[in-house]
């Protein structure tokens, strides 16, 4: 298992365990566990992680989401497993060959006929969907995907998310770095530059939370 949070090692797998208890399904687990074991496994969220967006997919009714960032599917898994029928999921990314691992977990979990896959890069796919469904169409959105596009993709999933939808941004921790001026590495600064321009900016509310390596949440008002 890697070590992806600021948790002491053995609190964080105290966390995972619990998280998955009698929660994960087969499929999940296989998924994860396939994931884990490829060079860029530590990509993939956690199942904590998974749980709370879940969680806030189904609190909040959500029925038509977007992702950008899904390399071998897990959080899209989440996600889709917790809307409603009826429910879409846009899924962006640049790799087929990683995707192509999504789309088979997808199948088995039963949930492929619920998420759209834009192979492209994601500010393309996110200018189309401004086109159709449109603007203020979507309720929820979760990036993880290139750090320095980041700030483009708030100001995209502003528009593209309806009043009261949520962004949740990964990464916004970043390991900690964030919180160390000495670092100034440009993933870095994009993720410090957000987190800031964020918790200053009057169309959101926001809430920075420690979960996994930071998930940064925004209400659109
Ligand atoms: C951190 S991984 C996503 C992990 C995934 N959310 C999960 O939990 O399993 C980042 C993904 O973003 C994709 N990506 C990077 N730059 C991109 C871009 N400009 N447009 C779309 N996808 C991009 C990568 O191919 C990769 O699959």
């Amino acid at each position: 298992m890697s070590h992806r949070s600021l948790l002491p090692e053995a609190v964080e797998r105290y966390v995972e365990t619990l998280s998955t208890t009698g929660r994960e399904t087969d499929v999940e687990r296989r998924l994860r566990t396939e994931t884990s074991r490829m060079a860029q496994g530590g990509m993939q969220i956690g199942p904590d992680q998974a749980a709370f967006l879940a969680l806030l997919v189904r609190a909040t009714g959500v029925r038509r989401a977007l992702e950008i960032g899904t390399f071998t599917g897990y959080s899209a898994l989440a996600v889709a497993k917790a809307l409603p029928e009826g429910g879409r999921l846009y899924c962006c990314d640049v790799s087929d060959e990683w995707t192509q691992i999504a789309r088979r977990y997808w199948h088995d979990a039963g949930v492929d006929g619920r998420i759209e896959l834009r192979l492209a890069p994601a500010q393309e796919t996110l200018a189309d969907l401004a086109r159709d469904p449109g603007p203020g169409s979507f309720d929820f959105a979760f990036v993880d995907a290139d750090k320095e596009g980041y700030d483009a993709y708030y100001e995209s999933c502003l528009i593209l998310l309806r009043r009261g939808g949520l962004i949740a941004f990964d990464n916004t921790l970043w390991s900690g770095r964030v919180a160390d001026p000495a670092v100034e590495d440009t993933d870095t600064v994009a993720l410090r530059r957000l987190n800031a321009k964020v918790q200053a900016d009057p169309r959101v509310d926001c809430c920075l939370l420690s979960i996994g390596d930071g998930v940064l949440l925004a209400c659109k008002r």
